[in-house]
């Protein structure tokens, strides 16, 4: 096992062309939307974007206490249904905000929907201060047989997530990956060639 992720690293194993990946995530203000579109302007990934069934508020300080208690509660919110089978898949990108130092609630959710053993997940996440290690231990915990490949975060453009709704052309954001710094895109393309 271990010498097969040796050599996927070696090799970009997650971007070879013959490999059929999905980006899968949640994004509950376009920062991790932003990159998940970017990783599929280079990957050729199949996007699916996470949407839960009843919305959060857009208040910052309410969603806090909000991502705080379910995940005291290891709480699940109900997804929208998506087409999605982990076994179509070589690579499972999986793209996350982080909350409370760990994955987003919609990303608990996802990962309780499916059997991941043997499945390769590439995590990717968007935060204003933590590294992505809190998630990685959270899809470990969720997914003990799972392959996780080596992750990356990237740092929020948007810190108040609710002045941003309000201000700013979300059609416009929704599509544009400019939002990403020149350091950034560098960053996740040494990324993909390494896992
Ligand atoms: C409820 C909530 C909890 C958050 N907790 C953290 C945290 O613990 N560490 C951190 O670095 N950023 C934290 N953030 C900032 C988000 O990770 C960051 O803004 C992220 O880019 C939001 O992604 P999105 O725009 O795709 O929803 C939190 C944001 C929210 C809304």
């Amino acid at each position: 096992m271990l010498s097969s992720l040796t050599y996927c690293a070696q090799f970009g194993f997650a971007r070879t062309e013959d490999k059929k990946s999905a980006i899968v995530y949640y994004s509950r203000t376009l920062n991790t939307h932003i990159l998940a579109k970017y990783l599929q302007s280079i990957t050729n990934s199949d996007l699916i974007s996470l949407q839960i069934i009843n919305p959060y508020p857009n208040d910052f300080d309410a969603m806090s206490k909000i991502a705080k208690e379910e995940r005291d509660r290891n709480f699940k919110p109900k997804l929208v249904s998506i087409e999605f089978n982990p076994n179509d898949y070589d690579v499972i990108f999986l793209g996350t905000p982080v909350w409370a130092g760990g994955i987003s609630s919609p990303i608990r959710t996802f990962l309780s929907m499916y059997d991941f053993n043997s499945k390769v997940i590439a995590p990717f996440c968007t935060q204003v201060k933590d590294n992505i290690e809190g998630c990685i231990k959270d899809i470990q915990f969720l997914t003990p047989n799972a392959k996780i490949l080596k992750g990356i975060d990237i740092q929020a453009t948007f810190e108040k997530d609710d002045k941003f709704l309000k201000d700013k052309n979300k059609n416009y954001l929704a599509n544009n990956t400019n939002y990403l710094t020149s350091k950034d895109k560098q960053e996740i393309n040494l990324w993909l060639n390494k896992i």
